[in-house]
């Protein structure tokens, strides 16, 4: 299982540590359904979710971000001055200016990197952990901080049935370093949207500022439409990402996909035909579908119960808004 990930020649990349933020404050299904018409029993069945986390409202991204950034950095080992680039992912950071990258970098105590954040919806890790990876690879930068964080506890209405039960909050953190052997795959990345609608905002800033009587702006999502193209496209998607490094499912440790839904993470694990030996990362249980930090905070749950070890092949793949999508083989760093 020793595989080596295929790739071009020259300096290469890898996830030299992880570190992650779960808020403190467990929300049970019974809780959320207070709100919306529905049951513990059918969000388990539909989705593999028990419990998540929601952090308290002055608990942002950004503070999640940092939590998470300092306990990547204590991993990593790598000085906060050390870092020249932060890239948050995110879609739940409340204000459009400034990026949050920026106040996150400064409050590391970094010495002034470049700073900034991708929206790529639940894609969002994949996503930044591709340009981290061609950023150390192209020279332009020595150690990279990608974060994934969300705050859906403050952009999903409690009222609505449809996406109250599964998103949820959280953070996770990795620093990007050079390496020798290539410990990051090249990435498979794309977006489709002409379904743009099926995860979106209600209203946007313009109409909620301009027109009288207009509800503040909630995610909305079409749940069956994401579901149906997760589950055709996205095996699809997983197959390219191993094909383009060289990798078979025998070779695979572990499968960490985007935690959307538990029944999309067995359908895809089931088209990708995987050996028994594959660990599949299962995390929405105890935590939702916290979106762009799914796939770090993922990672660390196999990381901390042993399912999984530093160094070992993974795939990760993420999906979501836009529609969007990316995914990499990766070797995993240590917590
Ligand atoms: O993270 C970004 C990417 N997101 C995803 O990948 C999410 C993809 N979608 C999903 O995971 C699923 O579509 C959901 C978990 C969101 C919904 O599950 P579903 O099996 O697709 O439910 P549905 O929308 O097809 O609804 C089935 C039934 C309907 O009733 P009828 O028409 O069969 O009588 C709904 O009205 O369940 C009803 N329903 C609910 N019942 C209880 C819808 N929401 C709820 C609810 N509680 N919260």
């Amino acid at each position: 299982m020793g595989a080596s990930i295929s790739t071009t020649q020259g300096r290469q990349s890898k996830m030299l540590g992880l570190g992650v933020h779960r808020p403190e404050r467990v929300v049970t299904n019974d809780e959320i359904c207070e709100f919306i018409d529905s049951s513990d029993e059918w969000i388990q069945t539909r989705s593999g979710i028990k419990n998540r986390r929601f952090t308290k409202p002055e608990q942002n991204v950004v503070y999640m971000s940092i939590e998470a950034g300092r306990k990547a950095l204590e991993a990593s080992g790598v000085a906060a001055e050390q870092i020249d680039t932060v890239i948050v992912a995110t879609s739940t950071h409340l204000e459009q200016t400034p990026q949050a990258a920026a106040k996150v970098a400064h409050a590391l105590g970094t010495n002034g990197p470049a700073a900034f954040d991708i929206g790529a919806g639940c894609a969002g890790f994949c996503y930044a952990l591709a340009v981290a990876s061609d950023l150390v690879k192209a020279g332009t930068s020595r150690h990279v901080l990608v974060i994934g964080a969300e705050q859906l506890s403050e952009t999903t209405d409690p009222y609505d049935r449809t996406t109250r039960f599964i998103f949820a909050d959280g953070a996770g953190a990795v620093v990007v370093g050079q390496s020798d052997e290539t410990e990051i795959g090249p990435a498979v990345w794309g977006s489709d949207g002409s379904q743009a609608d099926a995860i979106y905002q209600t209203v946007d800033w313009y109409d909620y500022i301009m027109k009288e009587g207009i509800e503040r702006p909630w995610i909305k999502m079409n749940g069956i439409s994401v579901f149906r193209w997760a589950a055709f496209e996205m095996g699809k998607a997983a197959q390219k990402v191993l094909d383009v490094a060289g990798i078979k499912t025998d070779e695979l440790h572990a499968f960490v996909p985007h935690q959307a839904n538990s029944r999309i993470t067995e359908l895809l694990a089931r088209s990708l035909n995987l050996n028994e030996e594959t660990t599949v990362a299962n995390d929405i249980a105890e935590t939702g579908n916290t979106s762009a930090a799914s796939i770090p905070l993922a990672m660390e749950e196999l990381l901390r119960t042993g399912k999984a070890k530093p160094g070992d092949t993974a795939l990760l793949l993420a999906f979501g808004a836009g529609l969007s999508y990316a995914g990499q083989v990766v070797k995993l760093p240590t917590l």
